[in-house]
């Protein structure tokens, strides 16, 4: 039920596996509902290692026959600024695991232009995307960036921008970026974390919400925010955390 405030919620799950169920049964259920309120669904898929087994997950049936791809739009959170082709390519390796296994109309597909100039793409991405998504998967890195919002960089100030070039991360390349006004007027964003490497990053946000920290920021005015964590993220998270 949409209350007009933040509602947060944190969903552990025991495996890498299970992670990727979980955040398929949410896709499908946000998909659901997006599409009957609005007639389409605007979504915004994460970069990085972690959403691949969902995304594999989202192509194999029943999964996928539960989706009405022609009212999905695809769209990125952030891009390295490579060839599509390029094994560091968000978009590329989302091809590999899902795009190339589904029934979607190509026009609903939008990559970043990561082969453009950096602030060029970023101009004409920013065309690109929606007023707001209704759904923005993010991933946390080991520093606590998330998208290509990297600690102490100057994208974490912007305001009016919805998608800027940054520099950084790994691999250290130009990269295109949504920014926090567009995460934040998001209807639903969701956190997939998996692995003891994160552990203590995931702490540092949820609980101690550590304001350096890029994730921290990630905090939707009237969408719903979940974390889903494997039982290893979750592993430093205290007992009331996990109680609640
Ligand atoms: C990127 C990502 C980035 C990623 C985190 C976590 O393009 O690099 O969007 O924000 O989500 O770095 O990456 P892993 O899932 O690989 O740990």
């Amino acid at each position: 039920m949409k209350t007009g405030k933040l509602t947060r919620e944190i969903i552990f799950v025991e495996t890498v596996e299970a992670l990727a169920e979980e955040g398929v049964r949410f896709f499908t259920e946000v998909v659901e509902g997006a599409v009957e309120a609005r007639g389409r669904c605007m979504v915004a898929l994460s970069g990085g290692s972690t959403p691949r087994k969902m995304h594999a997950l989202l192509a194999q049936k029943p999964y996928c026959s539960g989706i009405p791809w022609s009212k999905v739009h695809l769209c990125w959170g952030d891009e390295r600024c490579v060839s599509a082709d390029s094994r560091w390519s968000n978009y590329g390796r989302a091809r590999e695991d899902l795009l190339d296994n589904i029934d979607i109309p190509i026009g609903n597909v939008h990559p970043m232009p990561g082969h453009l100039l950096p602030e060029e793409g970023a101009l004409r991405y920013e065309k690109e995307i929606p007023e707001a998504f209704d759904l923005v998967f993010l991933g946390l890195g080991a520093d606590g960036h998330t998208a290509s919002l990297f600690p102490d960089h100057s994208a974490l100030e912007e305001r009016k921008r919805r998608v800027v070039p940054v520099t950084g991360g790994d691999p250290d390349v130009p990269r295109l970026t949504i920014t926090f006004p567009v995460i934040n007027k998001a209807r639903n964003v969701v956190f997939l974390v998996s692995g003891k490497e994160k552990a203590e990053m995931v702490k540092s946000v949820i609980e101690d919400h550590e304001p350096h920290l890029p994730a921290s920021h990630v905090l939707p005015a009237s969408g719903s925010l979940t974390w889903m964590l494997d039982r290893e993220a979750a592993t430093l998270l205290s007992k009331e955390t996990i109680g609640a």
